[in-house]
């Protein structure tokens, strides 16, 4: 008997070693020889690399990552949601696919407005009617079809469905995120008995998704048609509905992913590429760059007073630009040349003075809200054996996105509705104002500030990078870019280096603590800018190529970032 004991006690011992082992760890910084991808979670960078070891190339990684995501990191990872991705051939080709969520053909202008026109509160950021048609699952299948490497699709899915099947451990900062949102959980899915428990979450605890696992095995057997069509599509319809929301079945069958050409602008010898409409973030990045190439930055140094000036300056332009021009440009012209026309952004510079912050336009008025300090969001980086390469940024826009979970199939449903400006003027949950190139409209998309991006120097790839944020994705990537290229940072060095934002409107520079000295803060201020400091900005997640060698690294403003590769 005692015997028996002993012998069950090893075996459970030896279980919970060999348990342990398997569970991959957040590894920040690393250097490799062939294959490298860096995401927001452990498991999603493993499967990453497993796949690319098994002969996948970067889009087949990619799109494995992203199923994992959406079950290991279910605030932001995602089937629910949409994203962008700009994709490098080891040919030198570049492209970028837009799978960013519709509005419903039912949504019009005023959708979010009451009577007296104006704005009601939370209506585009909570519940049904926030939600926008979901294209995740429709572009990760179209950057498959046309990119992949490994024939069966059904692969790149089986690791997703063995998490979401038989459960992982949820880390510290998941388990504080099911906590922090319980009550909304609660609130628009009482009967769902996956996220909500009645004790707390804690660090360890196992998430198993059985209803997210046969909703991933549709989708792994029948592909996209398996989500927009037949029971899931039907059920997004119904919770959608009884939530408040708008979405019809014909607008889940009408959804398209659709490649399109990506912003490419010239930066002191690098290529620079980045995401079209309907995200602004590649012609806000492209602005920024152009006009800081015109400065001697390098000469002044890292976030020396005269760098800092020129890059807010900067920034507050692309901004007031970014809330007037874009929007989905299949649905408004988008002057895109103008934008990024050097004797425009020249001319922009103009009323520049180094004595004093150049106002913001007092027309431009609005209330503005505070900024959120986290990031719901989430970036991948890879590159694989070959030289190709994918930035990929996705969302369910807030943390678990409108907080619906679609019943008896187990996921998140987006409320990237808020993306729209709702009433030009009037700004979103991430202070951003905007007007009629952003107003809503039946099957439009909603403007985003993703910006994945890749760096290319005579046709290789020099940098994969993007992050989370809302508005600060666009400055973070930026400051990224400069800290490698300018100010010849490692890889690792860049993206901990501290940050700074200026989105125009509300009109101030917030800045991670040490980001500036006290001399720089105290001379900004003379000028009349106002600073304010915040906690975080950005997770970036990074890979740069040189010498032949790869170097990855995550954020460690968050805790689960990853870098894996061989
Ligand atoms: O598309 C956008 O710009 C936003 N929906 C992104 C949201 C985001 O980054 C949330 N994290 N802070």
């Amino acid at each position: 008997m005692q015997r028996l004991f002993l012998f069950t006690l090893s075996f459970l011992f030896l279980y919970s070693c060999k348990v342990k082992q398997e569970n991959p760890i957040a590894l920040k910084h690393k250097t490799s020889k062939n294959a490298m991808i860096v995401s927001a979670n452990p498991w999603a960078s493993k499967v990453g690399t497993d796949i690319m070891k098994q002969g996948g190339n970067a889009v087949d990684a990619l799109v494995a990552s992203q199923f994992t995501l959406a079950v290991v990191y279910p605030r932001a990872g995602n089937i629910g949601g949409g994203g962008f991705m700009i994709i490098h051939t080891p040919e030198g080709k570049n492209e970028a696919l837009d799978y960013r969520e519709t509005a419903p053909a039912k949504a019009y202008k005023d959708l979010y407005l009451d009577k007296n026109g104006n704005v009601i509160p939370k209506l585009s950021t909570y519940g049904g009617l926030a939600v926008g048609v979901p294209g995740s699952v429709a572009g990760l299948y179209a950057a498959w079809k046309k990119y992949g490497h490994i024939k069966d699709w059904k692969k790149l899915i089986e690791p997703a469905i063995n998490l979401a099947k038989n459960g992982f451990p949820i880390s510290k900062a998941e388990a504080y995120r099911l906590n922090k949102y319980k009550a909304d959980f609660v609130k628009y899915n009482p009967n769902n008995q996956v996220f909500i428990k009645n004790e707390k979450w804690k660090e360890g605890d196992m998430l198993v998704q059985k209803s997210l696992a046969n909703t991933l095995q549709i989708i792994a057997d029948k592909g996209p048609k398996g989500f927009y069509e037949g029971p899931v599509a039907q059920a997004i319809v119904n919770k959608v509905k009884k939530s408040g929301g708008i979405i019809l079945a014909k607008d889940l069958q009408n959804y398209q992913a659709k490649f399109r050409k990506p912003i490419s602008v010239d930066y002191r010898g690098y290529k620079v590429i980045s995401m079209p409409p309907a995200s602004s973030g590649g012609v806000a990045l492209g602005q920024l760059l152009k006009i800081t190439e015109n400065y001697p930055i390098k000469k002044w140094g890292f976030h020396s007073q005269k760098t800092t000036q020129i890059m807010v300056e900067a920034e507050k332009r692309a901004f007031a630009d970014r809330a007037q021009f874009l929007g989905d440009a299949d649905f408004y012209h988008v002057p895109i040349d103008s934008l990024l026309n050097d004797d425009y952004l020249k001319h922009k510079m103009t009323d520049f003075r180094w004595q004093s912050a150049t106002p913001t336009d007092s027309l431009m008025a609005g209330s503005y809200t505070l900024h959120k300090e986290s990031f719901e969001t989430t970036h991948t980086s890879v590159v694989d054996q070959n030289g190709m390469a994918v930035s990929c940024t996705t969302t369910l826009n807030s943390n678990f996105g409108s907080k619906v979970i679609v019943d008896g199939y187990g996921f998140f449903l987006n409320n990237e509705m808020d993306d729209f400006s709702a009433k030009p003027g009037v700004p979103n949950q991430f202070g951003l104002i905007g007007a009629a190139a952003n107003a809503i409209a039946p099957h439009k998309r909603m403007l985003s500030s993703m910006t994945p991006t890749i760096v290319t120097r005579n046709g290789k790839v020099f940098l994969v990078v993007g992050t989370p944020g809302g508005s600060t994705i666009i400055t973070s990537v930026y400051q990224v870019i400069l800290n490698t290229i300018d100010f010849d940072m490692n890889m690792y060095d860049a993206v901990q280096a501290k940050r700074f934002h200026n989105q125009f409107l509300p009109d101030e520079i917030m800045y991670e603590e040490g980001a500036f000295s006290q001399q720089v803060i105290d001379s900004l201020q003379k000028k009349s800018y106002h600073l304010k400091q915040v906690k975080a900005l950005g997770y970036v997640k990074a890979i740069m190529s040189k010498n032949n060698i790869l170097e990855g690294s995550g954020d460690q403003r968050n805790m689960d970032d990853t870098v894996d590769g061989f």
